[in-house]
């Protein structure tokens, strides 16, 4: 219901921006990334759903390697921002370089990455995924389980990033307690910055080092990407840019000398 809202509204701004001649350039910025952004949300749901439907019925239920599989086959036919193998095993090198334990995804879309990265977490490992919207969240929840992970596992948490952000540190178990080693960010890109603030002043990172990565999956400006950059740049004491990574950037936090 509240995305078909933002789909109808959406198409109003032009008239706003008609109205408005100082700050123009500023509005129509804003309009192109409410569009954007309107467009990936509906259209993800869709995606979700199918891709759900075809995975679900299609893999061998407890194997993850069928799951993974599947999604590909999937994607080969029906190209989804969601399901990009290239990206997939940039991401898999990654985890694999970072053995991290507690990681912490923005953005669950499918459920193709939240399995991808538990299949590298060691046997204590936790994921904890962020998915905003319900029915997205409950979907990817059953392709996780499909692919045979268990609850102590995973857990999906079903709100925007930046309420679970406020009371995380409830659901880092003892295990945790160090905080994040990983998180992944590929909700909102207009959230990758004011997210990872609130993850520093929350001290939900893990302070002898975490990486976070945000996807890129910008054809364009990157504007959100480039304040990101900038934040690094000036705060060099603890963040600095880690590998250079096609699809990827990534920032690497550390507060221990
Ligand atoms: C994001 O990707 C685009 C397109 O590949 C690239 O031009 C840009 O430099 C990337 N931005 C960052 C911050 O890595």
């Amino acid at each position: 219901m509240n995305m078909w809202l933002l789909a109808v509204s959406v198409p109003l701004l032009p008239a706003i921006i008609m109205l408005s001649t100082r700050c123009r350039h500023r509005v129509s910025s804003l309009y192109h990334k409410a569009l954007a952004w309107a467009r990936k949300m509906v259209g993800g749901k869709v995606c979700v759903r199918r891709t759900h439907a075809f995975v679900f019925t299609q893999c061998t239920h407890g194997k993850v390697d069928s799951v993974l599989e599947t999604f590909d086959l999937y994607a080969a036919k029906n190209p989804s921002l969601a399901i990009d193998q290239d990206m997939g095993k940039i991401l898999d090198e990654a985890v694999m370089r970072l053995h991290p334990s507690s990681v912490l995804e923005l953005g669950m879309h499918c459920g193709y990455s939240s399995v991808r990265m538990l299949r590298l977490l060691p046997p204590t490992g936790k994921l904890i995924t962020v998915e905003m919207d319900p029915l997205t969240a409950d979907l990817g929840e059953e392709i996780i389980l499909v692919s045979g992970f268990k609850h102590h596992q995973f857990q999906v948490l079903t709100s925007s990033s930046a309420n679970i952000i406020r009371t995380l540190h409830l659901f880092l178990d003892q295990n945790c307690r160090k905080g994040l080693d990983l998180v992944l960010m590929d909700h909102d890109p207009q959230q990758y910055l004011p997210d990872l603030l609130a993850l520093q002043k929350e001290e939900l990172l893990c302070s002898s080092g975490c990486s976070i990565l945000f996807i890129n999956r910008t054809r364009g400006s990157d504007e959100d990407l480039r304040e990101v950059l900038a934040h690094v740049t000036l705060n060099p004491k603890y963040l600095s840019i880690g590998k250079h990574l096609p699809f990827i950037l990534e920032v690497l936090y550390k507060k221990d000398d």
